[in-house]
């Protein structure tokens, strides 16, 4: 709605099925406030119930940065119980964003700091611009990250180089989080005229990522989140039987004889999500 901290925008031509959620509150680097939380839940909730959507992304609408983590600003006039209530709400948001059925891919063109990180870690794909910045300096405010980091990232990255980056607190840029595999990809340099300013390669690399799982069969990809998302939380046997469930959820469908006829008529094949 009007003066929304968080917009949410439905693509449309060649590119209906992708949309955009960008982070829109410049005085203070999209940091978490509870307004910001608010508008949040609700564009997730939005695309939660939209069957049109097929792809996700997250980005921000502010330059140089992704998210400044929580807002210490609001948090310093919190008391303890109101600071508790926050947290809580925070949490519950980033578990609706990594459980939305759709793929969610981040867009990270600049600073993406604590909580903003540990939001970015609740995507199913991560994009780097040439300006992120990224990091938990959660123990250089003598805190620990509290949304998430210290068991996502973990899951992500093992023990020992979660320990190495939140022991240290240290802000680190995209290359190594390539190489720790932490982001899928990496896009260029900003080349030619105003992109060089706003800062948004990342962004735009995410948006061919997105085109690139589109035209699959929506329903496969959702169930394929599903399953794959198994694989952290159970054992390796009830994970087998999460995929045969999942797999079960495509045989019945349209789009499945689709790409046998596509496939025999050597042509690609078109998805309707039924
Ligand atoms: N909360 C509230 N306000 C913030 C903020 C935050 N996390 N981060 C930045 N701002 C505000 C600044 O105070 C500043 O406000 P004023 O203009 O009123 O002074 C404004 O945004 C612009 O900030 P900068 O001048 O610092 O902008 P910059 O471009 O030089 O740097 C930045 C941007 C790298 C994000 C830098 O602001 C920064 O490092 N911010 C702090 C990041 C941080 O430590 N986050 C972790 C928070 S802890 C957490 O998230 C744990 C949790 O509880 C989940």
């Amino acid at each position: 709605g009007s003066g929304s901290e968080v917009e949410l925008i439905r693509h449309d031509g060649s590119d209906k099925g992708i949309a955009t959620i960008a982070f829109n509150r410049p005085k203070a680097k999209n940091a978490l406030s509870r307004s910001l939380v608010g508008d949040f839940r609700q564009a997730l909730d939005e695309l939660r119930s939209d069957s049109e959507t097929r792809v996700v992304i997250l980005r921000s609408a502010v330059p140089k940065v992704f998210c400044a983590g929580a807002d210490l600003k609001e948090r310093a006039t919190m008391s303890p119980q109101q600071v508790e209530q926050f947290l809580h709400s925070m949490k519950v948001s980033f578990r609706e964003l990594e459980t939305l059925p759709q793929p969610t891919i981040a867009a990270l063109d600049g600073a993406a700091l604590g909580g903003g990180f540990e939001l970015a870690l609740c995507c199913d794909l991560r994009i780097a611009g040439p300006q992120a910045v990224l990091g938990l300096p959660e123990t250089s405010l003598a805190i620990i990250p509290g949304a998430g980091g210290t068991q996502r990232l973990t899951r992500l990255i093992g023990a020992s180089r979660a320990k190495a980056l939140v022991f240290t607190a240290r802000r680190f840029g995209p290359m190594p989080a390539l190489s720790m595999g932490i982001v899928n990809d990496v896009a260029n340099q900003e080349s030619t005229g105003d992109s060089q300013n706003i800062g948004e390669s990342g962004y735009l690399r995410a948006l061919e990522w997105a085109r690139e799982i589109l035209p699959n069969g929506p329903i496969a990809v959702r169930m394929a989140k599903r399953a794959i998302d198994h694989a952290g939380a159970v054992d390796p046997v009830t994970g087998l039987d999460v995929e045969q469930l999942c797999y079960a959820q495509v045989i019945p469908t349209q789009d499945r004889l689709e790409g046998l006829r596509a496939f025999k008529e050597k042509r690609k094949p078109v998805y309707h999500g039924h």
